[in-house]
């Protein structure tokens, strides 16, 4: 026997076992990671719970793939563990992890019919016949794929193939998914539906722990039950998804998840109230937001979505800026607007538009609510 894991239906089953037993949340316990000299993740410590999914996402080189690869056990650590449920994985090989993985650019097999591009990892670990059989079912049909089987990659879409790239990384039954941009290859049309497919195996495989890399924030924020945002190898921020986006706790975060105007404020009163609202001064206006533990006198900046400015006000828009308008930009369901407001560029997102538009140039009024602003510290770069 040469290699003694891979042999014998009996050893999946207790693999199997083990690996369900053990839990499916992934712990990255101050990992670093190192190409030669240079650091290309500081110490990371981050949870995934089990069933969760966490979309990590950053600019280009900000280090998601290497995370996702560390879990992998594709790059070793320089520092620090990591764990899967109760098992430290840190030092085992990949086909010991309980992982299915799917990258960019799929990787199916090209001379492989779908059923034995989906079998492959089963036949790998030397399962039985009848068990590969009703698992490369089982794969197919949870992704739609089932009158497939049968057909070369050539012959399926980019779509389907990514669909059958998904079957074949859960054919294992991994506890945790790896996802590294899957549908960036894809047409934005197809991209769309394979995010709701996603959306669906998820909640048909419930316990399934997925770690998904984009650099898609509308992906990220249709998945995700938590973000992660990775800048220069760090964490800048993790959290629930809508709580990241609603009050997102830096400036990066704020321009990174969705659009964000980021007007500089000072504080004039600290948090008051039930909702923990403070009031900041832009000019002679006095503006109430969500505040994060200002005094008065801090400078700070605050953060408004453009589909919360409003171009009318109301007894709930108790916030009013003036700007001038700059420019319109009507796009059907959709007119976006640029105003000046004291030196910073404003952009309003405004489903209705009032019967006369001012010029150019003029002078005009926006309102938002408290509730829907926030406070976000300047970025203080380590
Ligand atoms: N094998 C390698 N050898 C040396 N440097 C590497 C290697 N792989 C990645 N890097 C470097 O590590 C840094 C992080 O790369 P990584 O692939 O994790 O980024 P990413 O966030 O996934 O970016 P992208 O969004 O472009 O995929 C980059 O600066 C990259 O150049
Ligand atoms: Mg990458």
């Amino acid at each position: 026997m040469s290699v003694p894991a891979f042999t014998g239906s009996n050893v999946m089953d207790v693999d199997a076992a083990k690996i369900r037993g053990a839990g499916s949340n992934v712990h990255f316990d101050k990992v670093s990671v190192a190409y030669g000299a240079h650091v290309v993740l500081h110490p990371l410590t981050l949870d995934i719970a089990p069933g969760e999914i966490l979309a990590m996402i950053g600019p280009s080189g900000s280090g998601k793939t290497t995370a996702l690869r560390a879990v992998a056990g594709f790059v070793r650590p320089a520092s620090g563990r990591i764990r899967i449920g109760a098992t430290d994985v840190t030092d085992l090989p990949p086909y010991e992890r309980g992982l299915g993985m799917v990258v960019q650019n799929y990787a199916l097999f090209p001379h492989m019919r779908v059923e034995d591009n989906v079998a492959f990892g089963l036949r790998a670990q030397g399962a039985d016949k009848a068990l590969i059989g009703e698992r490369v079912k089982d794969s197919l049909a949870t992704v739609g794929m089932l009158g497939f089987a049968k057909r070369y990659p050539r012959e399926l879409s980019g779509g389907q193939q990514q669909r059958v790239a998904i079957a074949r990384a859960l054919a294992v039954r991994p506890r945790v998914l790896l996802l590294d941009e899957p549908l960036s290859a894809l047409d934005a049309q197809i991209r769309r539906n394979m995010v709701e497919e996603i959306a669906k195996l998820h909640r048909d495989l419930p316990g399934l722990t997925i770690l998904y890399v984009t650099h898609d924030q509308t992906e990220a924020l249709t998945l995700a039950d938590k973000i992660a945002i990775m800048r220069d190898g760090r964490v800048s921020s993790h959290g629930p998804t809508a709580e990241l986006y609603r009050r997102p706790p830096n400036r990066f975060t704020a321009e990174f998840l969705g659009r964000a105007n980021l007007l500089p404020v000072t504080v004039a009163e600290g948090a008051a109230g039930p909702k923990g609202l403070a009031k900041a001064r832009l000019g002679n206006a006095v503006l109430a937001g969500a505040a994060r533990g200002e005094k008065p006198g801090d400078k700070t900046l605050l953060c408004i979505r453009p589909q919360h400015l409003s171009l009318t006000g109301d007894e709930e828009h108790t916030n009013r800026i003036v700007g001038t308008l700059k420019e319109v930009h009507w796009q059907g369901e959709l007119t976006h607007l640029v105003l000046d407001v004291d030196g910073t560029p404003v952009r309003v997102s405004a489903t209705r538009l009032p019967v006369s538009l001012p010029e150019p140039g003029s002078a005009m009024p926006l309102f938002f609510a408290p509730g829907d602003t926030s406070l976000v510290p300047e970025d203080v770069r380590g």
